[in-house]
């Protein structure tokens, strides 16, 4: 069988948490690629909201197994958290969820050394999540990380090495820091991490592919925050592309089946950097406030704007999306007319190729659909779709090239509508 990978097409918090709960009943295997406890995937159902940031977001439906693969970054304190809090809400989990022994361990000085690098880049700072994201991948590039697979050799001996590696960088940075409670904290993490099946990942998912197991690949970001192809440097530290599926759980490019990609109706970004349709005015404050859109980790306001096609489209380009998802058309319910960037007006040259750079001198070219005005937040089957909505994704489809499969119009499980019409 192949691996079937979804994943963000804008800069995070598209809603793939919700999707991964959504697609798993039709799945063996659910399985985390890249990114670390920086994601907070939301779930809601049954009148319950559950926010994860490195388990995988197939935990809640049956007992599928749940891993946490290669390319992921974790953090033994956050991963207690995460663990205990599930676990206070009835969900056992220790049958459920694998993790690879090659994944890499954020350390407390890494969390430090984040903290410590965006301080010293002043107004130019990343607008990181300050979980040591950026400073576990380096380590892990400059073959200094430490892996989950260390903790079964010699691990305090290993740990104490890296340690002093981080501490001379923190003198050298004049940044003050107590490591004590956060040590304390590591550790009794690290004993977690114990509690749960380590497993080589990569020989794991191959052969359960090879006796025609399926994977679900879950993506955390967006494809506008990846290293490469991401608008760097305001970016994550991992590859968040499809082709990052392959890196981080060892399968094949051959091996890759159906690319879902996931956008907003609108657009949102979080922390530092370009955002040539973000919005200013009480039209970004009314999407923030229909849409809730405040950080499920930080809590801080997400930067808003309308639909950016050129971005979207390149992301679907990088990606080799076969089937795209929307999410949140219902916070745009109530809005007259909606716009979508066809294009960006660079020095007054207009252009719909995503550019090397996007800079101050970016013009956003739009175009206006009138709005659906209707709340579609009960709706059931896409045989209830407005009119205005019906044209709305034709125009998008015919302007992206791919079909938009399913819509999401409300955060509960239940609200999301699939399109039959879709499959000829
Ligand atoms: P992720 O990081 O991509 O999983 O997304 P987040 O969970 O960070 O952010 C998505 C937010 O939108 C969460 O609060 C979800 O509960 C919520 N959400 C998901 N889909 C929809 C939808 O269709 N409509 C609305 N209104 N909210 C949604
Ligand atoms: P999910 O999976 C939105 C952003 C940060 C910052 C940049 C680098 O929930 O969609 P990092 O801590 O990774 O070094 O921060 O990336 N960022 C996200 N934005 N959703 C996320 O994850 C994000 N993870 C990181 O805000 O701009
Ligand atoms: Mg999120």
């Amino acid at each position: 069988m192949k691996v079937d990978v979804l994943l963000g097409l804008q800069w995070g918090d598209e809603g793939k948490g919700k999707i991964v709960d959504v697609l798993t009943p039709g799945y063996d295997i659910i399985a985390r690629f890249q990114g670390g406890p920086n994601a907070g995937h939301t779930l809601e159902f049954q009148g319950q909201k559950y926010v994860l940031r490195s388990i995988p977001s197939g935990i809640f439906q049956g007992d599928k197994i749940n891993i946490i693969g290669n390319g992921v970054v974790l953090d033994p304190t956050l991963f207690k958290e995460e663990v205990e809090a599930l676990e206070k809400s009835g969900h056992d989990l220790t049958k459920r969820l694998y993790i690879s022994r090659k994944a890499h361990l954020i350390l407390p000085t890494h969390r430090l050394l984040d903290a410590a690098y965006e301080a010293q880049k002043g107004s130019s700072k990343i607008g990181t999540t300050g979980k040591g994201i950026g400073p576990t991948y380096t380590d892990k590039v400059s073959r200094n990380g430490l892996r989950i697979g260390d903790i079964e050799y010699n691990f305090e001996e290993k740990y104490k090495k890296a340690i002093a590696r981080h501490e001379q960088l923190l003198k050298q940075m004049n940044y003050d820091y107590d490591l004590a409670p956060l040590e304390k904290s590591f550790f009794e993490g690290i004993k977690t991490i114990q509690r749960f099946k380590l497993i080589d990942s990569d020989h794991f998912i191959n052969k359960e592919l090879n006796i025609k197991k399926t994977v679900l690949a879950e993506g955390a970001q967006g494809t506008m925050l990846d290293i490469d192809f991401g608008s760097y440097p305001y970016v994550t530290s991992s590859n968040t592309i499809s082709a990052g599926a392959c890196t981080g759980l060892g399968v094949a490019p051959s091996k890759i089946g159906e690319v879902y990609g996931i956008f907003k109706a609108y657009c949102t970004r979080v922390g530092s950097g370009p955002f040539p349709t973000e919005l200013f005015d009480e039209t970004g404050q009314k999407m923030r406030d229909i849409g809730r859109e405040y950080g499920s980790v930080t809590g801080r306001p997400r930067r808003c704007g309308w639909i950016d096609l050129v971005a979207l489209r390149y992301a679907i380009m990088i990606d080799g999306v076969t089937q795209l998802i929307m999410m949140k058309s219902d916070v745009l319910d109530s809005f007259e007319s909606i716009k979508a960037c066809v294009a960006y007006k660079i020095d007054g040259v207009e252009t719909a190729d995503f550019p090397f750079e996007i800079e101050d001198n970016v013009e956003p070219v739009y175009i206006e659909l009138p709005g659906w005005q209707t709340d579609m937040t009960k709706m059931q089957s896409e045989n209830e779709f407005p009119e205005e909505f019906n044209a709305y994704l034709s125009f998008l489809e015919e302007f992206l090239l791919v079909n938009i499969k399913i819509v999401s119009v409300g955060p509960d499980r239940e609200q999301t509508i699939i399109r039959y019409s879709e499959e000829n």
